[in-house]
């Protein structure tokens, strides 16, 4: 098989659905070997399949990211069934819209450990095994809610804000080896925009926004390849928006 990422192994949260997925395809499409973790245990087998019969080499990593001890059996999985791994795609992440007056301690815990702790503890464990091959990519999902208040009650609102620190902070520890970028998306057709009222709730972002339309799974795939390649070689610490402009 020909491709930009034959020989590597990528692990991709989230790959169930959405983004994640698309990008697992492409990945996989482009030769890495790709570890699809999620929790539904059908979509993720239909990943893998859809992999396989396209020529490509995929397993399914079931976690839920909520426990923070799902992280061990991500890596450990990787590592018994391909001994390695070069790109981390912390991908994985969940919405919560609960105002801080009404949020519970157990919403709280749940989601900074899908969208921040995980993916840090997740950067832990992969970290010394790219160190010591020398490279490795790791790419973490934020969105444009970690720009300003404007996008999210506080839970969501202030784990996407996380995932700038995560990335700039993992970013300036893990060089030179290991480059960290994040990509903060606007409104993308996936099932979280669904969850929220899909794109016809998204009309005024849409008009207000210079390329006046939503954002597909697969733009933010494009965008992950290119920063787990090596035409990305000079960038880390970034946080790159993929929002169609949005002045916001
Ligand atoms: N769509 C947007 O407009 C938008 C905008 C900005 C940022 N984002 C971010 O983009 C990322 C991907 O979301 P998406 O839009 O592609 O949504 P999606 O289609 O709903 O996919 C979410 C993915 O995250 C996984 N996930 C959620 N909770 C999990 C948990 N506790 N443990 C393990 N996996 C979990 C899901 O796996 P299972 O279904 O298997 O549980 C699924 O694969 C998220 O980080 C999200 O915050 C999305």
């Amino acid at each position: 098989m020909e491709g930009r990422l034959v020989g590597k192994v990528a692990i991709i949260t989230g790959a169930t659905s959405g983004m994640g997925r698309d990008t697992a395809y492409l990945f996989a499409k482009e030769g890495a070997k790709v570890v699809v973790v999620g929790r539904n245990e059908k979509r993720a087998n239909e990943v893998v399949k859809n992999i396989k019969e396209a020529g490509g080499e995929a397993i399914v990593v079931l976690a839920d990211m909520s426990d923070l001890d799902s992280v061990s059996t991500i890596f450990d999985k990787t590592m018994e069934a391909y001994g390695t791994v070069d790109i981390l795609f912390n991908n994985a992440g969940m919405l919560s819209l609960v105002p801080v007056t009404d949020i519970t301690r157990e919403e709280i815990v749940k989601v900074m450990n899908v969208n921040v702790l995980a993916p840090m503890l997740l950067t832990k464990r992969v970290a010394p095994v790219m160190k010591a091959k020398g490279k490795g990519v790791i790419i973490n999902t934020g969105s444009i809610a970690g720009t300003s208040g404007r996008w999210g009650p506080v839970g969501y609102c202030t784990s996407k804000h996380a995932v700038n620190g995560l990335t700039a902070a993992t970013a300036r520890e893990l060089g030179p080896e290991i480059r960290v970028n994040a990509i903060l998306p606007g409104a993308i057709v996936t099932a979280m925009l669904d969850s929220v009222g899909g794109e016809a709730s998204m009309e005024g972002m849409k008009q207000s926004s210079p390329l006046k339309r939503v954002g597909h799974g697969n733009e933010i795939a494009t965008t992950a390849l290119f920063l787990a390649t090596d035409a990305s070689s000079f960038i880390t610490g970034q946080t790159l928006r993929v929002d169609g402009g949005v002045d916001c």
